[in-house]
């Protein structure tokens, strides 16, 4: 056991032992579990403060040239003297020989911990390799009971992406996407039991748009022949003549000419009344829907069957043309969906039953025949005033948006009883998303909602064009395939050895897409910039790529085997450079475990680039091919100890990390 030889190093130090005393420790997982205890245990008995007020402020750094642990004294609360007074006198009685650590270096009231290089080295990268892929995951932090393996993961839905139907897939749409696949992926590696679900806008006026416009200037037969692109093209054709309309409603009204009648017979509120037929069930309409539904079944079977999912396989079919997305894409983002709802998957019944349930407890009251919910009214203070009156039916009887999501949150407890669950939404929904938990919370089920978080996030700018230029996302992420693979192609040498130059340019390209939106905040708004984005400068999807393809080029050169690495001397190791390399690689553990905390993709990218640059100023310093034999294998192993970390958090990510390019 390779944990273990480490406790070894320390007197009277046992993993057992360790257990008893630090609960939430996991050593044989992260072995910077164990530095964190002996390091408290040492502070303990210099300074008499108890071990379990150390441990947890036992800090990580923000950068190697900080030591790899700091703890602030005043942070241990300790009355009379000055902190930094403190600091000094135990700075003086930590023991010079320590197993595990130098002196601490001090800085005012800080002491900053730097560990020795020998004894992690030759715990990590052991670890590392036998781990393999499921380095860094954690699977107690989702256990039911962290004590308890047998206690069972806690469940946790995260509804992402969430496109509508017959409607553009926009930025949000992506940035949602992207997000919602990184959170579910962490939570995953943490233990979680999750559900990824994707929550269709498939329901709405703009089917009856759809519709109308088949009745208007729809063709039997090229429906036959090609439904998916005959139900495109009139969806198109409709959308035009729509807003052709509302300028001119616009045009008049400005000369103030009394437009009621063009209104009440335009398009829009055609489309309006028709939807409302949906609704009430009327046969011949609905039969119309299961129609192109039907149509498009047969089309695309084969070819989508792994999507299909009751009614979902019709609307992914629209979901291939209209709101601009190939359900393809969602495999080329290395996402897969658990489950496809969608708000035509709410039905009538379960929204009466808790519209009953909402005027029965006064949370809702009727208006002019809509039924609204005043929160003012409802809640005291600040809150009732930030939540304001929303309108949860309206007055020809639909149901909206909210009343959906009601319904779709009770309906979800009851078929997942999950522990927790995160709706990934751009900001601008930030009020729907509150009021849905308010709603809950006031329908007396507090404890469902406070299993809901949203988490949100920024707009990407320059990406949105003027009306009719919708941007295809699959179009966009080619753009910039097209972009990488020009790139590409300037290196002759190399690009010949790329076996399958479409795919690695498609990859390079969807990277930089998702490093650019992972890189700040969440709540940020980025510009959509390509040059940038795809530059193999600076911290970008593309040098990520680099950086990984490097060290999977030095491994076919050194061209050891796997037995070569595992019998390595690690104890060559000793140049800061490749200490440094093993530093970086021993806190990916704790990294992902933080990162639960932000729920900020930032946080495993930052990791990772500070990794990359650790690790790209080292070539100089530790060559491998061209070394002596004993010496390659040790760096051979460090090198490929750090290629397989960055590829772990690459795939968290949910990246694809390259071979070659
Ligand atoms: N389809 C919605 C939109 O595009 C997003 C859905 C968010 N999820 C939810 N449960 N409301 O705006």
């Amino acid at each position: 056991n390779i944990v273990n030889q480490l406790a070894q190093k320390v007197e009277g130090l046992t993993l057992d032992g360790l257990a008893q005393k630090y609960p939430t420790a996991h050593p044989e997982i992260n072995p910077l579990d164990l530095y964190r205890a002996h390091l408290s245990d040492v502070l303990s008995k210099i300074s008499g403060v108890e071990t379990s007020i150390i441990y947890p402020v036992v800090m990580w750094t923000q950068s190697l040239d900080k030591g790899d642990f700091v703890v602030a004294v005043p942070a241990l609360r300790i009355k009379g003297k000055k902190a930094d007074v403190l600091a000094q006198e135990w700075a003086e009685k930590f023991p010079e020989d320590d197993p595990l650590f130098d002196k601490p270096v001090l800085s005012g009231h800080f002491m900053s911990f730097f560990v020795k290089g020998e004894p992690l080295t030759e715990s990590i990268i052991p670890l590392v390799r036998k781990a393999g892929t499921d380095f860094g995951k954690n699977r107690f932090n989702g256990l039911r009971d962290p004590k308890d393996l047998s206690s069972g993961k806690k469940r946790i839905i995260v509804e992402f992406s969430s496109p509508n139907v017959a409607k553009p897939f926009h930025a949000g749409h992506l940035r949602s996407t992207i997000i919602g696949s990184f959170i579910a992926n962490l939570y995953e590696a943490n233990g979680w039991d999750v559900v990824r679900m994707n929550y269709l806008g498939d329901w709405g006026k703009q089917y009856g748009l759809l519709a109308l416009s088949y009745e208007r200037n729809g063709n039997e037969e090229e429906l036959n022949k090609n439904p998916i692109d005959h139900l495109f093209k009139l969806y198109v054709q409709i959308n035009a003549e729509m807003s052709a309309e509302k300028e001119a409603i616009e045009e008049q009204k400005k000369e103030g000419k009394d437009v009621s009648a063009l209104e009440a017979n335009s398009l829009d509120e055609q489309a309006r009344q028709y939807f409302r037929r949906m609704t009430d069930r009327d046969e011949a309409v609905l039969a119309q829907w299961q129609r192109f539904r039907d149509l498009s079944i047969a089309r695309y079977k084969g070819k989508w069957a792994s999507f299909a999912n009751g009614v979902g396989l019709f609307l992914h079919h629209f979901n291939f043309h209209l709101p601009h997305i190939h359900p393809q894409t969602y495999s080329r983002l290395n996402i897969q969906f658990d489950e496809f709802s969608g708000e035509s998957q709410v039905s009538e019944e379960s929204m009466s039953k808790v519209a009953d349930e909402m005027k029965e407890k006064n949370i809702s009251r009727e208006d002019k025949g809509a039924v609204l919910v005043d929160f003012t009214q409802l809640l005291p203070g600040k809150e009732g005033k930030r939540l304001g009156t929303t309108v949860l039916r309206k007055r020809d009887g639909t149901a909206l948006y909210l009343t959906r999501d009601v319904c779709e949150l009770l309906g979800r407890y009851e078929k997942y009883n999950f522990d927790h669950m995160i709706y990934v939404v751009a900001s601008q929904q930030d009020l729907h998303l509150k009021q849905l938990f308010q709603i809950i919370e006031l329908l007396g089920y507090k404890d469902i909602a406070k299993k809901c978080q949203h988490i949100n996030f920024g707009l990407v700018l320059g990406m949105s064009t003027r009306k009719g230029t919708v941007k295809f996302l699959d179009d966009i992420l080619k753009d910039c395939a097209d972009h990488m693979h020009e790139t590409m192609k300037k290196n002759e040498e190399k690009y010949a050895q790329v076996e399958n130059p479409d795919a690695t340019a498609d990859t390079l390209g969807i990277s930089s897409v998702m490093v650019q939106d992972m890189s700040g905040k969440r709540i940020n708004n980025y510009t959509f910039n390509m040059e940038a984005m795809t530059s193999f400068e600076g911290d970008t999807g593309p040098y990520l790529q680099y950086a990984h393809a490097r060290l999977c080029s030095i491994k076919r050169r050194a061209n050891l085997t796997d037995e070569d690495l595992d019998s390595a001397n690690l104890s060559l190791l000793k140049e800061d450079h490749a200490v440094n390399i093993v530093r970086m690689l021993s806190q990916w553990p704790d990294v992902l475990q933080n990162t639960l905390k932000t729920l900020e993709p930032t946080t495993v990218l930052t990791y990772l680039f500070k990794m990359t640059h650790v690790i790209s100023s080292s070539y100089d310093h530790l060559q491998v091919v061209g070394s002596e034999r004993e010496l390659m294998k040790s760096r051979m192993a460090l090198y490929d100890a750090a290629r397989s970390t960055l590829a772990n958090g690459m795939r968290i990510l949910g990246l694809t990390p390259l071979e070659r390019m």
